[in-house]
Parts: C-alpha cells; structure tokens; sequence
C-alpha cells in the first residue's frame, strides 16, 4: 500500500522525541481514528531550530510527522506555516489516497505549535511593556 520512501522513513523516523521547555507546543488530533501527534519547538528569533514530534498513530502519520518536522527546521515560522500536508505528501512521494487525512495531522500539529509560540510571544511581550510602566 505504501511506497519504499515512505516506509523507509517510518522505519527509520527523525527527530522523536519531546523538547523541554519548548517555545511552542501542538498537539491535534483526528477523531474518527483516535490518532494523535504533538510537535514541540525550539525557535530563536522566529526561526525554528528544533522541532521533534511524539505520534500515536499509523504508518503515514508517523512519516508525515518525520517528514514536516524535518521540513521545518530551519525555517522562519511564516515559512513553517506554507509547509502544508500536500507539500509532505509530495516530498514523501505521495500516499495511498485513503491514507491522505493522516498528513492532515502533521499540517495541523505545525499550526497549533506556532500558534502557541505567537501566543507565549506577545504575553512576554506585554509583560515586558508593563514592567516597563511600573
Ligand atoms: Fe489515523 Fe492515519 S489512520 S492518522
């Protein structure tokens, strides 16, 4: 069912794992197969130089996961934001047409992260502007 790039990045997944202290942090997940992924980041001055991801789920979510968090790194956080799951699937040489919801998660799990790291941004910024007044 699914070609050699793609089970040969789930057999051999990249940057697993969770990011302590993480400058953002998503999880989603998809409820009509109860799979889930969370993607932690690690960004300095908005580019993101870490990215690792925990994923219950099946073949294509785990190398979707693999394939988005290596996609990532590197790049500014709007630059994350294009990295859609029609972008994965292509870099993964496709998948399986009824496996193509999975990729959806990896799209979804880049979003939530940044958008927690947009979030923790302007409250430190807030923060910062209210010490400045007091
Ligand atoms: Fe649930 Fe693939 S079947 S993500």
């Amino acid at each position: 069912m699914y070609n050699e790039k793609v089970l040969e990045v789930f057999a051999n997944p990249k940057h697993v794992g969770v990011i302590e202290n993480p400058d953002g942090d998503g999880t989603v997940g998809n409820a009509t197969c109860g799979d889930i992924m969370r993607i932690t980041l690690k960004i300095e001055n908005d580019i993101i130089v870490d990215a690792k991801f925990q994923t219950f789920g099946c073949t294509a979510a785990i190398a979707t996961s693999s394939t988005a968090t290596d996609m990532i790194i590197g790049k500014t956080v709007d630059q994350a934001l294009e990295v859609t799951n029609a972008k994965v699937v292509e870099e993964l040489q496709g998948l399986p047409p009824q496996k193509m919801h999975c990729s959806v998660l990896a799209e979804e799990a880049i979003q939530e992260a940044i958008k927690d790291y947009k979030a923790k941004k302007n409250n430190q910024q807030s923060v910062s502007k209210e010490t400045r007044f007091v």
